[in-house]
């Protein structure tokens, strides 16, 4: 059955964020903490990926945990205490600020067990999604706000079935890091027909400068080939080779599409990439951008 273009597309509501990584990049601040926990100026980076869901409209929110997810969950969670103190305190914006992350989207949790890659992870999420098409967000790639793309990925899949991946161009030299999809243009200028998929490859062997970044639509039928893809690259169950077979034969559960993105993106899984989110958008902020950039712009020029 063509599941990913059945005539009446069931409406996508269901956002399931992996974060059950290692985050070995790093350690050892990621030692007992989950990385996507790590502040990006005020708000831990898994806040910005559950506000980016909810604002495309998926309300459902599913997070794979690991073994230290009890930050995660409580940072969703009421806090009852403390909200209790700055009610007396009558410190109403801040109060405001602490019930924000709680209010924010129905969270559910499942529990990933060993980390066996992100395929693996995304399986985990089988019982939960069912059988209708669903997002998938990395709890550590950060999306500015401002450059919306998980929206427009899901019109994509309204409009055309089957999955829909997010690609940006990246320099040859950087395509190792990711995984690198071949692909064919269509008529809407920002979407591309993926036609295959290989997970960091050697510069040689890319097909193409398109890196896959850490947003996805996918066809429920995912789930059917990560309970037979073997380990790849790292010994992990890999999501891009899962990818890759539905790519291969759109028959199975409608083509995969991807999305050019062209907007600001940052890996906070990533020392150097994290240190720019926060640079950047601190310097956004209207609270304490003006003092920042004037502080930023003397160490430039002073001390650098
Ligand atoms: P990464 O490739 O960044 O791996 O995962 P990692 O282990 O988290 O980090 P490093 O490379 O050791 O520093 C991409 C996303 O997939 C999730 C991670 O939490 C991250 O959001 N993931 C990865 C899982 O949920 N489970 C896994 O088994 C692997």
């Amino acid at each position: 059955m063509v599941t990913g273009m059945t005539e009446s597309h069931p409406k996508i509501t269901k956002a399931v964020i992996p974060a059950a990584g290692l985050g070995t990049r790093f350690l050892p601040a990621t030692k007992a903490t989950p990385k996507e926990m790590l502040p990006v100026v005020d708000k831990p980076a898994i806040q910005y990926v559950v506000e980016e869901a909810v604002a495309a409209g998926l309300n459902d929110v599913l997070m794979v945990t690991g073994r230290n997810k009890r930050p995660l969950e409580d940072h969703f969670d009421r806090n009852y205490e403390l909200e209790s103190a700055l009610e007396k305190k009558g410190d109403e914006s801040r109060l405001a600020r602490v019930r924000e992350s709680s209010d924010l989207a129905t969270m559910h949790y499942v529990r990933q067990g060993d980390p066996r890659g992100l395929g693996h992870a995304v399986l985990c999420a089988a019982p939960h999604v069912g059988r209708e098409p669903f997002a998938v967000l990395l709890g550590d790639d950060l999306i500015d706000p401002r450059d919306p793309l998980l929206s427009r990925m899901v019109d994509v899949q309204e409009q055309r079935g089957g999955s829909v991946i997010a690609l940006m161009e990246v320099a040859p030299e950087q395509i190792h890091l990711y995984g690198c999809a071949a692909v064919e243009a269509t008529d809407d200028g920002d979407v591309v027909k993926v036609t295959d998929l290989v997970e960091k490859p050697e510069r040689a062997d890319a097909p193409s400068n398109y890196a896959i970044i850490g947003r996805y639509v996918l066809d429920p039928h995912i789930f059917d080939v990560l309970r037979t893809t073997e380990p790849g690259r790292g010994g992990e169950i890999q999501l891009t080779d899962a990818l890759q077979q539905l790519a291969a034969d759109e028959k199975v559960a409608g083509p995969v599409h991807g999305v050019v993105f062209q907007g600001r993106r940052y890996d906070t899984g990533d020392r150097g990439d994290y240190l720019r989110a926060i640079v950047r958008l601190a310097c956004e902020r209207e609270d304490l951008g003006p003092d920042f950039k004037a502080w930023l712009r003397s160490y430039v020029t002073e001390e650098m």
